[in-house]
């Protein structure tokens, strides 16, 4: 997709080029040409997708201007940047066929959510809103931070998505190190204590990388961080990445507290992770009371066998009988590469992607990747409801 940004405050230019090289996949800014402002964008070769004119000065002309670049590029999206919404400004601007007029100075969430319609207008379908799994150990060791960091790193090689991993870890957070040896510049903690210039590009920024479309936010090092990480930290993160991920995966270890209650309230699945021993059952029953007394819908638990050895002892219709739900995935047990991509920091597909593990995690991606549907709002509607909701007059010249 490419946008062509007419404006002549360069701050402004820079920060919206910046912003549309983070989405997923990017935008390209087309670079204006000197006669555009003259000819009325008579510039047939560019041919843009998306239009953004600031209408800052000259608003009459730059109203015009749009009128004609509508023309000129029938397929484009055209949006307005203005310093007001009067109803007047409203209607000129949909008469010039513009779809959407967004306040300077610009807010980032809404010049997101703007190219998120905008965008999915384009291709046909509804805005982003990426999954939010969490990995829950039902006792220490089970193979939570292994399964959740290596099947992050499937989704994004195998499934192609854009995946992001938090390790919710308060102490001791070890999910990076299964997938790299690169040491984390910014952590968690780090980014709890910056939540006021919280944006995409600051989480992205925030990541080790491990592939293209894949970073980790790593836990602190440090068991007793300077930043304290807040339940609402977590609410607000989680928001952000799921317009900006097609998955968030997060390790949630052990722990229940505020923190990873605020995690799992807002994760679409859970999943329990436990293995084939009584010990495992037992923990495992006490954390699916916990989650039924939270209200959570026992459609949202996934429980998980990991190290699952079909000849074991304890047969999966016992465990689904004491537990009071079914099993729904099964990682083999593989001591060997697991080891090896645990001790090497190098994700198990990597190294053995026919392993049984690798074919497991292959499986599990593509349970997980099948589409779910939803809808959408039309502009116009979307134009005037906005107002009404920001106190705006141009509401009421509708009805
Ligand atoms: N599928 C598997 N096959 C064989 N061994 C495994 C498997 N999954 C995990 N392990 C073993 O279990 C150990 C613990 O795994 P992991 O660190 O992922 O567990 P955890 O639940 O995150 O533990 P903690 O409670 O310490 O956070 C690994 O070091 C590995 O030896
Ligand atoms: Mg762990």
């Amino acid at each position: 997709m490419k946008a062509l940004v007419i404006s002549s405050d360069i701050e402004l230019k820079s920060r919206i080029g910046k912003i549309l090289s983070m989405r997923n996949p990017p935008i390209i800014m087309l670079s204006e040409v000197p006669s555009m402002l003259q000819n009325g964008g008579v510039t047939a070769i560019m041919k843009p997708d998306l239009v953004l004119v600031d209408a800052t000065d000259h608003e009459q002309h730059k109203l015009a201007m749009l009128e004609k670049l509508a023309l000129q590029y029938p397929q484009a999206s055209l949006v307005l940047l203005a310093t007001h919404q009067s109803s007047d400004l409203l209607i000129a601007a949909m008469r010039a066929g513009v779809r959407e007029v967004l306040t300077l100075p610009l807010a980032h969430e809404q010049f997101e959510e703007a190219l998120d319609r905008i965008t999915h207008k384009l291709e046909g379908s509804v805005p982003k809103e990426g999954k939010v799994l969490s990995f829950i150990s039902c006792k220490g060791g089970s193979g939570t931070t292994f399964l959740a960091s290596n099947l992050a790193y499937a989704l994004a090689s195998l499934g192609q998505k854009k995946t992001l991993l938090i390790d919710l870890n308060l102490q001791f957070g070890d999910a990076a190190l299964y997938l790299s040896d690169a040491k984390p510049t910014m952590t968690l903690a780090d980014l709890c204590g910056q939540m006021n210039r919280l944006d995409a590009g600051l989480l992205e920024s925030s990541l080790i990388r491990i592939a293209p479309n894949f970073g980790v936010l790593a836990a602190s090092d440090d068991p007793d961080p300077a930043v304290e990480i807040r339940p609402d930290h977590i609410e607000i993160i989680l928001q952000l990445a799921r317009k900006h991920y097609d998955f968030v995966l997060l390790d949630i270890g052990r722990q229940i507290n505020g923190v990873s209650i605020r995690a799992l309230d807002g994760s679409d699945g859970i999943y329990p992770i436990l293995q084939q021993s009584l010990p495992f059952m037992r923990d495992g029953r006490r954390l699916l009371d916990i989650f039924s007394s939270l209200g959570y819908r026992k459609e949202k638990i996934h429980l998980t066998v990991n190290r699952y050895d079909s000849s074991a002892k304890l047969r999966t219709s016992e465990m689904e009988r004491a537990l009071g739900n079914t099993l729904a995935h099964f990682i083999p047990n593989n001591y060997d590469v697991v080891n090896e991509s645990i001790n090497q920091g190098v994700p198990a597909l990597k190294l053995a992607r026919s392993s049984s593990i690798g074919k497991a995690l292959a499986e599990f991606v593509n349970q997980l990747t099948e589409a779910t549907p939803t809808s959408g709002m039309g502009m116009i509607r979307r134009l005037f409801v906005r107002n009404h909701a920001n106190g705006g007059s141009a509401g009421n010249q509708t009805t």
